[in-house]
Parts: C-alpha cells; sequence; structure tokens
C-alpha cells in the first residue's frame, strides 16, 4: 500500500543580519537545529533544512519577514516589534516577545543643530526614515505635522545631504548615529524580536501551536 504525502514542512521566517546571532541559541533552545549553512552568513543560500525534516528556515530581510508570515508563504517568523507597528498585518499573531534584537526607534537630528533646538517647540518637521507609519502616527499624537520621505536605509545621510533635517531609525549601541554627528533628540518605542504566527496557519497546522509553546518555554527557561 503507497504511504501518503509526507505534509508540507512548516516554515519559519528568520530575520537576516545581526539578529541570527542572537536567533541561534534561541531556535536550539526551541529544538529546532539548522543546517550549518544557516548560521554562516556568507552563505547565499535562503531556504534551509533543520534536524526535523517537518520544519525549514528561511532567511528574508527583516521588513519581509513580517510580508512572508502575513500571506501564509511562512507559517511562522521572528519579527521586531517595529515591523509589526509599521505595518500592523491583521493575518499576524505576536503571542511571544522573544527577548532578543532589544533596541529603540529614536527620533535622531545633527548634533549642532540639537545643541539649539528644542523639541517641544516643533510644529513641522521633514523626517526620513524607513518607518514612514510610525513616525507619522508619532507625530499626530504631539500634534505635530510630519512630512516622511521614505527611505529603505542609510537614513543617517538625510540631514548632511540636505534630504530631510531629521531621521527616525533604529538605535542600539548609538554608534551609527555619532559616526554620522547625530544624536538622539525624542525616544518612539522600544523594541525586541517577536514570534510571529499566521493566524489561518495556526488553526489549521497541527504543529505551529507546539512550536509557539517550544519558544515560549525556550524564553522562560533563558528568563529563569
Ligand atoms: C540598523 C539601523 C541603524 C543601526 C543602528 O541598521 O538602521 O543604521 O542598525 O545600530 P547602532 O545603534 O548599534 O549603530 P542595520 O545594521 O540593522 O542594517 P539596515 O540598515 O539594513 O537596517
Amino acid at each position: 500500500m503507497s504511504q501518503p504525502p509526507a505534509p508540507e514542512p512548516i516554515v519559519i521566517a528568520v530575520p537576516k543580519g545581526r539578529i541570527l546571532s542572537e536567533a541561534l541559541p534561541l531556535l536550539a533552545a526551541a529544538g529546532i537545529v539548522p543546517e550549518p549553512a544557516f548560521g554562516d552568513e556568507n552563505s547565499r543560500a535562503l531556504r534551509f533544512r533543520t534536524g526535523d525534516p517537518g520544519i525549514e528556515l528561511i532567511r528574508v530581510r527583516a521588513f519581509d519577514v513580517a510580508t512572508f508570515v502575513a500571506h501564509g508563504a511562512a507559517q511562522l517568523g521572528i519579527v521586531g516589534s517595529d515591523v509589526l507597528a509599521e505595518f500592523d498585518y491583521p493575518e499576524l499573531y505576536a503571542p511571544v516577545d522573544l527577548d532578543i534584537g532589544h533596541c529603540r526607534l529614536s527620533v535622531a537630528e545633527p548634533a549642532e543643530l540639537a545643541a539649539r533646538d528644542d523639541p517641544r517647540g516643533w510644529s513641522h518637521v521633514r523626517v526620513a526614515t524607513k518607518y514612514p507609519h510610525v513616525t507619522a502616527q508619532h507625530f499626530a499624537r504631539r500634534g505635530v505635522q510630519a512630512e516622511c520621505i521614505k527611505l529603505n536605509g542609510a537614513m543617517e545621510l538625510a540631514p548632511t545631504l540636505g534630504l530631510a533635517a531629521r531621521i527616525v531609525d533604529l538605535v542600539s549601541s548609538g554608534r551609527t548615529l555619532k559616526e554620522n554627528g547625530l544624536v538622539e533628540v525624542e525616544p518612539i518605542m522600544a523594541v525586541s524580536a517577536r514570534l510571529v504566527v499566521n493566524r489561518a496557519a495556526m488553526k489549521t497546522r497541527a504543529h505551529v501551536f507546539p512550536l509557539v509553546e517550544a519558544f515560549r518555554t525556550a524564553v522562560g527557561k533563558k528568563a529563569a
């Protein structure tokens, strides 16, 4: 008698970049052991096997993790709360704060401007950012009209090149701001990485819920 076909593997989307080194121990603690190429930044592969044939990993840009999971192309993902706030996808459920990828989203401007500037007096600002939605919302809440110029990276160049006097970007160590002559003048939100799940997959794929619980337990063990 022929065997029924193996179910499609669960796909977990993980962001590229510096969060990968923090995500690897967490994945291991959740029982997910990726093939060696996954942790190798030089590998050009995008889809990876794990020790469990029912689980695969993909490595994509941080903003794209939310897109893959929201559309059901991946069932789970690791994504910053900054990205969740920017997109606000109703298809995503974010049940676990993974306690990694801690940083903040802040308004920054050139140090010489900050020396004579008072954010409380702003009525209109022009801001270069990867986060136009969160930025507009932040300034609307405080009654400031914000004109956002969308960039996908290197926001720090905008003030010196006259694109926008201010930027809204992630700050972790503060090194990028410092090396570009900028200072933080207003925090917008604290950021950490969250486990996200496609809501439909949570209901239809039997393996999704145990994986969520495995991540929750892994985070709990790390905190203990
Ligand atoms: C982020 C962010 C800043 C930098 C801040 O970029 O956009 O440029 O990190 O970190 P720091 O305060 O420790 O210097 P990232 O390196 O993640 O790359 P990206 O530009 O592709 O987002």
